[in-house]
């Protein structure tokens, strides 16, 4: 399984020309890499770019229909999108997803043939095994275990994400380990060794391998960090063995 590398513009850049350069620099950059290179760019954009693997930041779990301002996982596939992010901490703490939702977003992802990159983590002062427990229990609640080696789970610290608070290499094996762990006590262990598990939290060029090499990640989730192509290419390249 190759690592997969996955830039989250989240709501960035401002303009078409500026997300075209971005791609644009990105792609040059990575063409000989061996790693996964995943870009989510928000939806306006995603018709406009090719060359690199593309993915979604959300997607809506109906078909098609009275869903105003909502998107398909149906179109996603028609654009060529790959992957799909779901249940990142700002889509629950902003828009009030929950699990229940995002469970149902990932059934919707999994049936259209898309891959779902699946968010979870602990928020500050909360017990991590605690949610992390609530959050896979709930958020792969009835997905048929066939389904399992396309899924990756995003193991994202709430407290790590854009602040410059570095989720150590220490504690962040030991996550990986219990989410590998929780998926094991649900399903088996032959279907979690399906499953590739990520790590993301203010990823930086200088603290990338560290996550892949020492905590064992098999992948990176980069916000900001992945706004400045070449910081990006220097993640991908550092992490992407
Ligand atoms: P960050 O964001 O790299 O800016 O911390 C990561 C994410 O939200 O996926």
């Amino acid at each position: 399984m190759k690592n997969l590398i996955v830039a989250n513009w989240k709501m960035n850049p401002a303009s078409q020309e500026e997300a075209k350069e971005l791609f644009n620099e990105v792609k040059k950059g990575v063409k000989d890499i061996k790693a996964e290179v995943v870009v989510c760019p928000p939806f306006v954009y995603v018709s406009q770019l090719e060359g690199i693997t593309l993915g979604a930041q959300d997607v809506f779990h109906k078909e098609k229909g009275a869903f105003t301002g909502e998107v398909s996982p149906h179109m996603l596939k028609d654009l060529g999108v790959e992957y799909v992010i779901i249940g990142h901490s700002e889509r629950r703490k902003y828009f009030s997803e929950n699990d229940e939702l995002i469970n149902k977003k990932m059934a919707a992802v999994l049936e259209a043939g898309l891959k779902p990159i699946f968010c979870v983590g602990e928020a500050e002062g909360e017990d991590k095994s605690t949610v992390l427990e609530k959050q896979i229990t709930q958020g792969l609640k009835g997905l048929a275990a066939g389904e399992f080696n396309h899924i990756t789970v995003a193991y994202e610290p709430v407290w790590a994400i854009g602040t410059g608070k570095n989720c150590s290499p220490d504690e962040t094996m030991q996550a990986l380990l219990l989410i590998r762990k929780i998926v094991t006590n649900l399903y088996s262990r032959e279907t979690a060794e399906k499953i590739r598990i990520i790590y993301g939290g203010s990823v930086k060029a200088e603290n990338a391998s560290v996550y892949v090499q020492e905590a064992g990640a098999q992948g990176l989730l980069v916000g900001g960090a992945s706004l400045v192509a070449s910081e990006f290419v220097e993640i991908v390249k550092s992490a992407g063995m």
